[in-house]
This record gives structure tokens, sequence and C-alpha cells, in this order.
């Protein structure tokens, strides 16, 4: 049976990957993006990938009646909802908009939902749910935390969710934690597309190594990890974007709320990430050790047994095929969709 999927922010760089493996299942597929991150060539590419047609709706998840029309016109099975703002930095900076586009932006998509009789909805959460971890690996019951304004969105949302399930329990929700998602589709033609200077360590290595910035800065080396260097939980953005078909063939089964980690289960360090993308790109990536960037953690990885056990989903790429895809995407489009 054929199942109609609203993916909200499903031009971005999780969304677009996500829309793919969607159609490559057959559901359709009706996204609804502001642009406000992303490029509609994003989704020309989805279709030149599957060779199936997206519907594309521009347009405002905190806007009512373009949701009324959407929900009027298809018989959503579930939502998948990526749109928001995702930059820790600028949410320090300008936070009413992060609350507003984030929180008031699901708020109002789960209030139309429920209007029109939806109820399972795939959220995109974050691991910075867990603040700084007392311990490692991560698994879904340690503490939750904030420590600025994107990741307090983030978890009012997770918490929000919660009383809504707790009030009504039609409602099957996939809280999806993603660790550090990174790679590219293996064809070239998605990947990640930052509208300015990356905050994030992966987009910012490939613009160096295509020669786009100097030289990466390596927010500190005194951690207490191998080689003093950050660690994180890398997951290839493909196998992030299986994780939500998987999430969505669990909602239809009315699994009611429920958080899961999307990572590998493993860490790697800032500088072997340097390394790996060095190789596999064949090209430097000068460096220079700098301070410890503010609300930065030492080390997080996922423990991802209960995806596995309740979604039958695992990570299968490496760090080896995350370099190979990112740097295909990145040196066959060096100035992202603009070229
Ligand atoms: P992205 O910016 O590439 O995608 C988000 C999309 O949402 C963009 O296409 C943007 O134009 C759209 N959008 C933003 N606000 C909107 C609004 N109000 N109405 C309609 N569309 C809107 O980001 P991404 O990396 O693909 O992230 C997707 C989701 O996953 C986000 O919610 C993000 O917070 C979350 N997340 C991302 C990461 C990461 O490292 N990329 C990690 C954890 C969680
Ligand atoms: C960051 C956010 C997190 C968000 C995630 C995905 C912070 C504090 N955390 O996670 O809330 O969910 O992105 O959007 O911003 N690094 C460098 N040089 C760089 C960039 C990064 O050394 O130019 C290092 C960092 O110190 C870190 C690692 O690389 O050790 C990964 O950084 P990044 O890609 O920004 O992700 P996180 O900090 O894990």
């Amino acid at each position: 049976m054929t199942a109609t999927i609203l993916v909200t922010g499903g031009a971005g760089y999780i969304g677009s990957h996500t829309c793919v493996e969607l159609l490559q299942k057959d559901y359709d597929v009706i996204v609804l993006d502001n642009l406000s991150n992303s490029s509609p060539e994003a989704l020309r590419r989805v279709e030149k990938i599957t060779g199936k047609s997206v519907t594309f709706v521009e347009g405002d998840v905190r806007d009512r009646n373009i949701l009324r029309e959407l929900f009027g016109r298809y018989t959503f099975d579930s939502v998948i909802h990526f749109a928001g703002l995702k930059a820790v930095g600028e949410s320090c900076q300008i936070p009413l908009d992060y609350y507003d586009n984030n929180v008031s932006g699901t708020v109002i998509l789960a209030q139309e939902m429920a209007a029109h009789g939806v109820f399972n909805l795939v959220f995109s959460s974050s691991a910075t749910v867990y603040g700084d971890p007392a311990s490692l690996p991560i698994r879904e019951d340690f503490p939750l935390s904030a420590t600025n304004p994107y990741g307090r969105s983030k978890l009012i949302i997770e918490e929000i969710l919660g009383d809504l399930y707790k009030s009504d329990n039609r409602w099957n929700v996939a809280l999806l934690r993603y660790f550090n998602p990174a790679g590219a589709h293996k064809s070239g033609l998605i990947g990640e597309d930052p509208n300015d200077i990356p905050n994030n360590l992966m987009p910012y290595i490939s613009q160096v190594a295509i020669g786009l910035r100097e030289k990466l800065s390596i927010f500190g080396s005194d951690y207490p990890t191998e080689d003093g260097t950050g660690v994180r939980d890398y997951i290839h953005v493909v196998d992030l974007a299986k994780g939500h078909a998987c999430a969505i063939e669990k909602l239809r089964t009315g699994c009611g709320l429920k958080a899961w980690n999307l990572g590998v289960g493993n860490g790697h360090s800032v500088l072997q990430m340097v390394a790996a993308f060095e190789k596999a790109s064949e090209k430097p990536v000068p460096y220079q050790l700098v301070e410890r960037r503010p609300g930065d953690i030492a080390a997080c990885w996922a423990d991802p047994a209960l995806a596995k056990q309740d979604l039958n989903w695992v990570a299968e790429k490496g760090l080896t095929e995350i370099m190979a895809d990112a740097w295909r995407w990145q040196s066959t489009n060096p100035k992202g969709y603009r070229d």
C-alpha cells in the first residue's frame, strides 16, 4: 500500500536524503519548506536520483493556512518534521527566532495534524539534549539538559510532545536523537550545502580541502581524549535517512511516544576526521590548534542498541564511506547547489 508522508524541511540536508529513501520505498512525498536554508535544486536532484517526483510546497510550517490547505488536500499517513533552525551560535544571538521557528512551528504543526486526524509524527531531535553526559555511550534514559537556546528548543519540543501524548494516546511519536550527521548520497548529487561559513566540522573540512577556506581551526587540543581533540559519533546521512523510514514503519504499528538514538556507537576525534578526509580526498587539510569552543563537550557517542531492537535499524556505513561520499559531493559541487 502506498502511503503519503508530509516532510517539513524536506529540501534541507537530512530531509533531502530522507526523501530519497522514502521514494525508494514507494511512499508518496510532499515537502513543505520555506527555503530559508535550502535550495529547490535539492529536490530536483532527489527526483533525478529516484526517477520519481516529489510534490514541493514552498511555505512556512508556522503558516496555518498552508497547513490546512495541505491536510485538506492530502491524506497523510505520517509527518516527518525536520523544519527548524539549527545553528547553536546563532541561537544565542537570536533566541526568540529559534523558539518561534522550532517550538511554535512544532506546536502549530501538531495542532493542525490533530485537527485533521493525523497522529504519526517523527521529530528531529538531537544528541544535544543529553548535555554533557556523565558516562559513555549515551543511552536514551540518560538525564537531559540544555546549554544553549537551540538545544533548549529541542528539549522543550520533546517535553511538549510528551505532554501531548499523555493527553491523547492516539499519538505515535518518534523522537529521533541524531548524533553527528556527515557524508552525502553516493551519487554526488545531494549533500550538505551551508549558506554561510560552516559551523560544523565536516562541511568546514570539505571547504578547506576544496580551497574555499584556508585552514581549519581545531577547537581544543587538551580534552581528556586519546589525542586531546573532541570526539563525536559521525553517522552517514544515508544511514540516518534510513532510520526515518524505519521509524515511519514503527509508528504505523501504534508504538506511542518513544525516543531513539540514531548514531553509530563509536567516536572519532577531530584529528582522526582530518586524517580520514585527507586520505579520501588526496588533498591536504591544513589546520591550527586553537582554544576550546565555548559550550563544547569532550566526547559524545551513542548506544544505538534500542534503535536496533525496536526499529530494526543499524548504521551500516563507516568513516571511509562518509569521507569518500562527502568528497564526491564537495568536489563535484564546489559551490553546492549554486553551481
Ligand atoms: P537544514 O537547515 O539543512 O534543513 C532544515 C530545513 O528546514 C531547511 O530546508 C529550511 O529551509 C527548512 N526550514 C527551516 N525553518 C522552516 C520553517 N519555519 N518552515 C518551513 N521550512 C523551514 O538542516 P538539517 O541538517 O537537514 O537538519 C534537519 C533537522 O535535524 C533540524 O530540525 C535540525 O535541528 C535537526 N538536527 C540536525 C543535526 C545536524 O547536525 N545537521 C543534528 C541534530 C538534529
Ligand atoms: C554541534 C552542536 C550541537 C548540534 C550539532 C548538529 C555545538 C556546541 N553543538 O555539535 O548542538 O546538535 O552541531 O548541528 O555547537 N570542530 C572544530 N573545528 C570546527 C568545527 C568543529 O574543531 O571548525 C570540532 C568541535 O569542537 C567538535 C567536533 O569538531 O569537537 C564536531 O563539531 P560540530 O560538527 O560543530 O558538532 P558538535 O559540536 O558535536
